[in-house]
């Protein structure tokens, strides 16, 4: 929301009069004079005029759980334990998951508050690499490479995906990167090529990498580093 808009959502303060205290100087955005009136303010910044603050801006909350497998990507749900029940209380509210996992997939899995960070780590066209390690039933298929790099037709959502890179461990195990976080992406992408996927386990989004030091059900926050290097566009 513009700085302007926040001022004059105060009771008897006018778009006009909110412009005119920002003009002035007397607008503060996280403890500094800020006079651009069109600035975009998000939740997490505090606003205040004069001495008085107007919102208090809440804390931003990022963290990344080493997810064990089977628990769900949900905040709630009546049969199985979720990601959330790992969690302490104090530190659950309103967070979400950014970039889902299935059930018995482990690994990196980050929760957040913050709606407009998440959206950038997950949205497709920000092409936010995610890095899998990958187990199949089968050897892989000499064309799953070049396959994987051409993009694989998903016939629900009528689209290919993007190229995709792997690197083969050994007959059944890979490391896959994959650029989007489609439903199922990665069993549908070796179910395509006549595989079918073991086990699946993230390492990596982005820059981030699952900390070694955490076991299967531990969480730490994320650093300073690790939250800014997912890209603002
Ligand atoms: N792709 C899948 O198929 N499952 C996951 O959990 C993540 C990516």
């Amino acid at each position: 929301m513009k700085l302007s808009r926040i001022l004059s959502n105060q009771n008897g303060v006018s778009r006009q009069q909110a412009n005119a205290l920002i003009a002035a100087g007397r607008a503060m955005v996280n403890g500094e004079v800020c006079t651009n009136a069109s600035l975009d303010v998000d939740g997490f910044t505090t606003v205040a005029v004069d001495d008085n603050i107007i919102q208090p801006g809440s804390q931003a909350r990022y963290l990344m759980l080493n997810k064990p497998a089977g628990y769900l990507s949900a905040t709630v749900d009546a049969v199985h334990p979720t990601v959330l029940d790992l969690i302490a209380p104090d530190l659950r509210e309103s967070l979400h998951i950014a970039g889902r996992l299935d059930r018995a997939t482990t690994g990196l899995l980050i929760l957040t508050n913050d709606g407009t960070w998440s959206r950038r780590l997950t949205e497709p066209r920000v092409r936010i690499p995610k890095v899998y390690r990958v187990t199949t039933a089968y050897p892989l298929s000499p064309d799953t490479e070049a396959r994987f790099a051409a993009g694989i037709w998903f016939e629900y959502e009528q689209l290919t995906t993007s190229p995709a890179h792997i690197e083969q461990m050994d007959a059944t195990n890979a490391r896959l990167t994959i650029y989007e976080g489609r439903y199922h992406q990665v069993k549908r992408m070796f179910h395509a090529v006549g595989n079918r996927v073991v086990s699946l386990h993230r390492e990596q989004m982005g820059a981030i990498t699952l900390d070694g030091k955490l076991q299967p059900g531990e969480y730490r926050a994320l650093s300073h580093q690790e939250t800014q290097s997912i890209p603002r566009r």
